[in-house]
């Protein structure tokens, strides 16, 4: 037996002499130490053995054994090293190599003219409100004095999302929200998202930007509107721009008006912006309608107030001189990197 055993032991380190992989390795273990192995099997046979020759026997076996599994454990060992070294040799790092450049993100010009004309409203006293995208048909055109059938309706081709809902046409209906909330004296801007069902196209998006205003006191004229804005307009594109106020209609304002600015690239001169014009339309307003008032419980006989509308996307299309409105809603890194 014990010839066997040495046997054993010395095939076992030949063997593993030659391995070169840990999957080798893995089969010579098995092969040998593993429950049906070579060594296993030998130990098996011990019972036959007489009471003196056990334990001697026993002692030499478990030296072989731990012979092998130490030359097992070593050979592992130089061959992950051996790995990690050829892995470092494959991995070389070319340091002449450019980097790979991490980019930036960029504000979006829609929202660095909304921060732009915020800033001014702010400065003037307004404050901002928010209102739903999602909006009731009450608050986007009846309190606004717009019923069922009235024909500024079809003038706003509307999403419905049933009879009595709507995706907000216009940031108007915050002014009744905020009429019905807050008590006058009201200072207030409200900037947002608006939707209307047109096709897209250079001058039409589906989704686009407006900015609200409404000034709500005892004694408000349309003097107070005109100098509201004109000192915005200066404050947005300098002190040499001048305003003109154009008769105009809402149904929620009596009377109504749309301002124009003169234009901001030629200073009047007239351009291809302007279309020669040498003005630009920048805004709606007038003086809140006696009924828009009184359907937020706010009476007309003591209040009076105005109340203007922004169309931001042609403000920033203007400013920077982009003829697509569509550029500003398609997320294309070269359209938006240029800010
Ligand atoms: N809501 C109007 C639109 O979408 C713009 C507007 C005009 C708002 C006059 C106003 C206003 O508050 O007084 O065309």
């Amino acid at each position: 037996m014990k010839n066997k055993l040495s046997e054993i032991s010395e095939k076992a380190l030949n063997e593993l002499k030659s391995i070169l992989s840990i999957s080798e390795l893995e089969a010579v273990r098995v092969k040998y130490l593993g429950k049906k192995g070579e060594l296993t099997s030998i130990l098996r046979g011990m019972g036959a053995l007489s009471p003196e020759e056990r334990p001697l026997i026993g002692k030499l076996a478990n030296e072989i054994r731990e012979d092998i599994e130490k030359n097992i454990e070593k050979i592992s060992r130089e061959i992950k090293e051996k790995e990690k070294a050829e892995k470092l040799e494959r991995e070389v790092i070319d340091i002449s190599m450019p980097g790979r450049k991490k980019s930036v993100g960029k504000r979006h010009p829609l929202d660095l003219t909304l921060e732009n004309m915020k800033d001014i409203f702010v400065s003037m006293g307004f404050s901002i409100e928010e209102g739903p995208e999602v909006e009731l048909d009450y608050y986007n055109f009846e309190a606004l004095n717009i019923p069922k059938n009235h024909p500024a309706r079809s003038e706003q081709d509307t999403f419905y999302i049933n009879d009595n809902v709507v995706l907000r046409t216009q940031t108007s209906p915050v002014q009744i929200r905020v009429m019905e909330n807050q008590k006058p004296p009201i200072k207030m801007i409200s900037p947002g998202k608006v939707f209307r069902s047109d096709a897209a196209d250079a001058t039409h998006s589906p989704i686009f930007y407006q900015l609200e205003g409404l000034v709500i006191d005892k004694g408000i004229t349309f003097a107070d509107l005109k100098g509201t804005l004109e000192l915005f307009a200066k404050k947005m594109y300098g002190d040499k721009l001048q305003t003109k106020f154009r008769p105009h209609h809402f149904p929620f304002t009596e009377p109504s008006a749309e301002m124009d600015a003169t234009c901001f690239v030629c200073q009047g001169k007239g351009c291809r912006v302007c279309k020669g014009s040498g003005w630009i339309e920048l805004l709606g307003c007038g003086m809140v309608h006696p009924q828009v008032l009184r359907n937020c419980g706010i009476d007309p006989e003591i209040y009076s107030g105005f109340a203007f509308g922004f169309g931001v996307d042609r403000m920033v299309m203007l400013k920077y001189g982009i003829d697509d409105i569509r550029l500003l809603y398609e997320s294309d890194m070269r359209f938006l990197n240029q800010f």
